[in-house]
């Protein structure tokens, strides 16, 4: 089936070809998608901000420890969450993360390559990233993720499926 190769051929991209440029329309077309995600009670409490500028993108990788390779690619998208859009308390992480695996989805599906690098719940790289992007208060960012036209394709994953992590009526081991 066509939606289940996509799902299973997903990995994250970290070599990215330098200087090429991804379309607003081609942004737009994966955002939608990140946007069509569930989320508690619909209330959608995502916010995203796109990361074109080089000095941002350098700046971005001089606080993440494990994003350097974001000075490369085109892009980065930082997911955040709207607490003044949640609908419950602490609710902005499992809607961001919803989204965010729909983001990732959508960009393998147009044959870009991304990463997710994690913010929350760093509380430093939280900060940090808030601070270079001047986030209001209320944004909490979740995830940084770096996409771009990858230099390689990474191999396929090995067979992930375990039978031994699920669990029919109560939990047994
Ligand atoms: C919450 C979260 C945080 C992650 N943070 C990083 C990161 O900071 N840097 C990085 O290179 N990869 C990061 N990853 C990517 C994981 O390492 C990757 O998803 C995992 O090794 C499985 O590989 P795959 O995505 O190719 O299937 C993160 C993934 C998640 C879900």
């Amino acid at each position: 089936m066509f939606l289940e190769a996509g799902l299973l051929t997903r990995r994250s991209v970290r070599q990215f070809e330098s200087g090429k440029k991804i379309s607003r329309a081609d942004i737009e077309d994966i955002l939608k998608i990140a946007m069509y995600a569930p989320s508690a009670r619909n209330c959608q409490s995502w916010e995203f901000i796109v990361i074109d500028d080089d000095t941002l993108k350098n700046k971005i990788a001089e606080v993440h420890p494990y994003a350097k390779f974001l000075k490369d690619a085109s892009i980065a998208i930082l997911v955040c969450g709207n607490i003044k859009e949640e609908c419950d308390s602490g609710y902005w992480v499992v809607d961001t993360s919803a989204a965010t695996e729909n983001l990732l989805l959508a960009v393998h599906g147009k044959g870009l390559g991304a990463c997710w690098c994690g913010v929350y719940p760093n509380e430093n790289r939280m900060k940090d990233i808030s601070e270079i992007l001047n986030l209001p208060d209320y944004l909490k960012p979740n995830g940084l993720i770096v996409i771009g036209y990858p230099k390689s394709f990474p191999s396929q994953p090995k067979d992930r499926f375990k039978v031994e992590k699920i669990h029919y009526n109560g939990f047994s081991r």
